[in-house]
């Protein structure tokens, strides 16, 4: 009983020891947790940084490519502009007030041609090169001068086929062209900030369809860097409407920017139209196709009316 007297004080006692062992318990976990927890969150932390940077390096496929403009699967419903300082090219040239670039830059739209009606001239295209072509992977097909690619060389369409080329082409594609030419010329000029009637269409304006055939030829290189203003000293715009989708059609064959600080790419998609300004502001080149095949249409403007070239047309043929 005595035992019991003085073990009875001694439960609460007993109580309150196991009561702080426990609390010390709870208290060590909760820390341990915390401790877990916020190493948790670093190996998060780094995972996503190492899984960013995996990604930005797979997402480029090439190693030099530094940042990609336009993705083939985004649709640009209002031009996008990224404008870049005027090089001194302008200055070797007289000076067309209203034309001449003054805001140099790049820019893309897919809001001015309908993917409808790239694949109708994507068809025009092909019935058009399927009469010749080079040997090597790049043809062209010139509807106003009707230079066309075959074998390592270039015939005149209009007189190799002579009257055979309305069996070709129709009068609608010919309309076709003119429209869409039309419709490049305004948005350059609405973006540019320019007088449309002072920019002329001028040449070389073609179709070109690129795959990865070993090149036979130096026009089948179209991949080295180039200046359009030092290659044709009447260009001032300089735009590209494509006739596929990068993905789907083709791999590889994008447009890359060369810039000092690194090169930025535009991916093509049909009806895409990228445009710039044609000096050594924006040095550029097409990486090499791996697979499939790559339409577009270069069009090229000048502000010299001397160096302007007209609308191709539906041959005369004499009845
Ligand atoms: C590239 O195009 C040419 C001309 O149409 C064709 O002969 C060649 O087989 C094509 N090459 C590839 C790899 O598709
Ligand atoms: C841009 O790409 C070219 C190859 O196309 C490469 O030689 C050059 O180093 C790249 N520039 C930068 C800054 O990454």
């Amino acid at each position: 009983m005595t035992i019991q007297r003085r073990g009875n004080p001694k439960v609460p006692d007993a109580n309150g020891i196991e009561k702080k062992i426990k609390r010390g318990n709870a208290l060590r976990q909760a820390s341990a947790w915390r401790v877990s927890r916020g190493s948790l969150l670093v190996v998060v932390v780094a995972l996503a940084v190492v899984g960013t940077l995996t990604w930005l390096y797979l997402a480029s496929g090439d190693p030099y490519t530094t940042e990609t403009l336009v993705r083939q699967a985004e649709v640009i419903a209002l031009t996008r502009v990224y404008t870049v300082d005027c090089s001194e090219d302008y200055e070797n040239y007289k000076r067309y007030p209203g034309c001449t670039p003054k805001t140099c830059g790049r820019a893309v739209t897919d809001n001015s041609v309908t993917r409808e009606e790239a694949m109708a001239l994507r068809r025009l295209a092909e019935r058009g090169l399927a009469l010749a072509g080079s040997d090597g992977g790049a043809s062209i097909l010139d509807l106003h001068s009707g230079a066309l690619s075959m074998g390592k060389q270039f015939v005149n369409i209009y007189r190799y086929f002579g009257e055979q080329i309305t069996d070709v082409f129709s009068e609608e594609d010919f309309r076709l062209y003119r429209e869409v030419r039309g419709r490049i010329q305004a948005v350059i000029a609405e973006t540019f900030d320019l007088d449309p009637s002072l920019l002329y269409l001028t040449k070389p304006t073609f179709f070109s369809r690129i795959n990865s055939t070993l090149a036979k030829t130096q026009h089948d290189e179209y991949w080295h860097p180039h200046i359009d203003k030092v290659t044709y000293g009447s260009f001032d715009y300089t735009s590209l409407l494509y006739l596929s989708d990068y993905g789907t059609d083709f791999t590889g064959g994008r447009f890359i920017f060369m810039d000092s600080n690194g090169n930025r790419t535009v991916e093509p998609r049909a009806g895409r139209v990228s445009f710039f300004s044609s000096g050594s502001e924006n040095l550029h080149r097409v990486e090499q196709v791996s697979w499939g095949t790559r339409y577009a249409i270069t069009v090229s403007f000048t502000c010299d009316p001397a160096h302007a070239i007209s609308d191709p047309a539906m041959p005369i043929t004499s009845v």
